[in-house]
């Protein structure tokens, strides 16, 4: 199994380019099995997920193109609805498969996800919006078995604004008989994306990306063209990883405006940061940063995903501050490998009590799920000798080319 090693030597400085972003991709890639025409989409990340979805649309009957960044999805031969246990359970975001199958073809056999190393992320809030939209649904043998002739259009409130529940509803609703209204919607920047190409192929949504999300069902849907957009998440790795390590970067090809609230809090930290339409620049003039409080929390305040980045620039941060996770009951697991790395966290329930130290020590170190990984990775960097991470295919999933990237900004990073 590959591990990742690296030896701690400083700042990172250089310039970076984001790639598209994988939760962005992911639902417009289950939108390809909307319509039978060829849906065409563009800056698409090279990361294990989006290979684990597209394996999934082959099984289903897809013939997929993919050349670098750009990728063809021709759904008009579809000859099957199971989404397997054996794919699904590496990759979640499946269920967004869900939506799709059961509106166009009147029928889905999803497997159930399962456990997941961040907490028990129950999928009841998907199954309970396609009830309401008439769908017959069990749990069978560890499946979802949808049936429904026809959605039908209906009023839907989310208890929780889930991510991937708004846009398979959302898919879901765009060739259901009728008006659907989504109340208390994710807000992410994904989901927005998500209504823009649905509308490109031909849908009528309209408040994708605010509370309340309306759909107004078409009989059916055509092909279209879409560039997904930059990734916030590994956008805001990087800038984690400079401030971790004093360093000044500048990162190209992604959005300010989708972490504006990470980027307040590395100003927090100390670090200087300006941004462009497409641009940030962030310069530590080599100063340590200062430790700063993060909660989490739906967009737009601060993600989830980026809870484990900010972990480790606590722990090697001046100061005490606490981190805390609101929206998975388990996304701790990095902490025990920061504290073998030496890191100086105490946790007590969902917070944790980070308390910065001037150098963390190398160590052997395993990676638990995608974002722990980067934690670790950044952490590493900024530690006094060799870290070897263990269990990379973690990272593999989310994050295109990271140990190149990093190695341009001068890490002493490779891949074994
Ligand atoms: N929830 C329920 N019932 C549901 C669905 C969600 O109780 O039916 C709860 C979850 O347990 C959680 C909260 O709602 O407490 C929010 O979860 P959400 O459904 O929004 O998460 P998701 O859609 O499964 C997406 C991203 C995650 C990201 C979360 C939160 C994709 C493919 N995944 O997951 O990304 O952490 O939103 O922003 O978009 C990652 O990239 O590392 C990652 C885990």
């Amino acid at each position: 199994m590959d591990k990742i090693h690296v030896t701690g030597n400083g700042p990172l400085r250089g310039v970076v380019r984001i790639a598209g972003a994988k939760n962005a991709a992911l639902p417009v890639i289950a939108a390809g099995l909307l319509s039978p025409e060829t849906l065409s989409l563009s800056n698409i990340p090279a990361v294990k997920d989006i290979d684990t979805a597209l394996q999934l649309l082959e099984l289903l009957g897809c013939s997929i193109e993919r050349d670098g960044d750009k990728l063809n999805i021709d759904s008009s031969q579809v000859h099957s609805v199971r989404a397997p246990y054996e794919l699904v359970k590496t990759m979640r975001g499946a269920i967004l498969l869900l939506g799709p199958l059961v509106a166009r073809f009147g029928e889905a056999d999803v497997s159930l996800p399962g456990g997941c190393a961040i907490g028990s992320r129950p999928v009841n809030e998907h199954i309970a919006g396609l009830e309401a939209m008439g769908a017959e649904i069990n749990i069978e043998g560890g499946y979802i078995k949808a049936k429904c002739s026809r959605l039908q259009g209906a009023h839907f409130a989310f208890d929780i604004p889930s991510v991937t529940a708004t846009e398979n509803l959302m898919m879901a609703a765009s060739l259901a008989d009728g008006t659907t209204v989504l109340e208390n919607a994710a807000l992410e920047p994904e989901v927005e994306d998500l209504g823009r190409l649905l509308n490109s192929m031909g849908a009528k949504v309209t408040g994708a990306g605010t509370g309340t999300v309306t759909i107004e069902g078409v009989a059916q849907l055509h092909g279209a063209s879409h560039a997904v957009p930059p990734d916030r998440i590994e956008t805001g790795t990087f800038l984690a990883a400079a401030a971790a390590t004093r360093g000044s970067i500048s990162v190209l090809d992604t959005r300010p405006d989708f972490l504006q609230h990470v980027l307040a809090k590395l100003e927090a930290a100390g670090a200087e940061v300006e941004a462009g339409d497409d641009w940030i620049k962030l310069d530590t003039h080599g100063r340590r940063c200062k430790a700063v409080h993060v909660s989490t929390a739906p967009y737009p305040a601060f993600p989830t995903d980026m809870q484990a980045q900010f972990m480790a620039l606590n722990a090697l941060a001046e100061g005490t501050a606490t981190v805390i996770e609101n929206i998975f009951e388990n996304r701790f697991m990095h902490v025990a490998e920061l504290q073998r790395m030496g890191a100086e966290i105490e946790l007590q329930g969902h917070t944790a009590i980070v308390t910065g130290r001037e150098r963390l020590q190398g160590a052997p170190v395993m990676a638990t799920d995608l974002r722990a990984s980067a934690c670790l990775l950044i952490a590493a960097l900024a530690a006094e000798g060799e870290t070897t991470i263990d269990r990379v295919y973690h990272l593999d999933r989310g994050y295109a080319n990271i140990v190149d990237k990093l190695a341009e900004l001068g890490a002493i990073i490779h891949r074994a």
